[in-house]
């Protein structure tokens, strides 16, 4: 048993997605979330800045105790997927989890990947679907206005601009024959009525933070790391810029006032 807190970090608010599911699914873990608002986005940047990210917000949430690191982040999973050699303590990243359930999701082996641009471009997602299954064809696009949308708080269902990029990156997608979606960037689950009203019923979407967060679960219970707690956990978070805006678009996705668990945190 280890009665340390989790630590989950990514560019922003994406990495929310997975904190959601872990709240759910380990209620009595303390979790400590570190979102780099004040560098958001990271999907446009190269390989060596995203790299050195990675390295400052790891070593962040090691400066903070945790007994395992999440990078619940498309992005860093993808480019800086090294990250997690270097590191002392159990580590995962979102790629596999995520690529292990599309590929035992999709029924014609025919699975769409969408991601920031830095994720598609590592040609990450076709490397790890082929090496769990050669036949698997996959369909990617990148949807760069996506993580700009959901930081600015445009994701309410009566947003018409974040409706209408979600139709143009998407259609072609929803052509192509997939049977299955990735949303490889661990924002957009948070604009997932968006995409799915693109895609249809027809298309299952896989999101990288709940896969995840379940992919974690099965980790900590394997090495006998899971908390010994029989209250709800605490969650704190961290953000490199502005409070507020975070604590309100975080507060609004995560269904509760999380105002006095957000401080401030000067990364560089
Ligand atoms: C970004 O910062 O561009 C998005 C992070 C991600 O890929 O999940």
């Amino acid at each position: 048993m280890d009665n340390r807190p989790i630590g989950v970090f990514d560019s922003g608010l994406g990495g929310l997605t997975a904190v959601k599911e872990l709240l759910s699914i380990m209620p009595n873990e303390n979790i400590i979330y570190f979102g780099d608002t004040g560098r958001v986005p990271y999907g446009s940047r190269s390989r060596e800045t995203i790299t050195k990210y990675a390295a400052q917000d790891t070593a962040f949430l090691e400066s903070k105790n945790v007994k395992m690191i999440i990078a619940a982040c498309g992005t860093v999973s993808s480019v800086a997927s090294g990250i997690g050699e270097s590191l002392s303590l159990p580590y995962t990243g979102v790629l596999k989890p995520t690529a292990i359930a599309a590929a035992a999701s999709t029924r014609n082996k025919k699975i769409g990947v969408i991601a920031t641009t830095a994720t598609i471009r590592s040609g990450s997602y076709r490397r790890e679907l082929s090496a769990i299954d050669p036949e698997i064809e996959v369909f990617d696009r990148d949807c760069p206005l996506f993580v700009p949308l959901v930081e600015n708080g445009w994701i309410a269902e009566n947003e018409e601009v974040t409706r209408l990029v979600a139709q143009r990156y998407l259609t072609p997608l929803r052509e192509s024959g997939i049977d299955t979606l990735i949303m490889g960037c661990t924002h957009y689950p948070i604009i997932r009525h968006f995409i799915s009203e693109v895609m249809g019923s027809g298309v299952t979407l896989i999101d990288s933070g709940r896969e995840t967060a379940l992919y974690c679960s099965a980790m900590l219970k394997e090495r006998g790391l899971l908390c010994g707690r029989s209250t709800q956990g605490d969650c704190s978070f961290y953000v490199s810029d502005r409070m507020e805006g975070f604590s309100q678009i975080a507060g609004i996705f995560l269904g509760k006032d999380i105002k006095r668990e957000v401080s401030h945190v000067n990364i560089d």
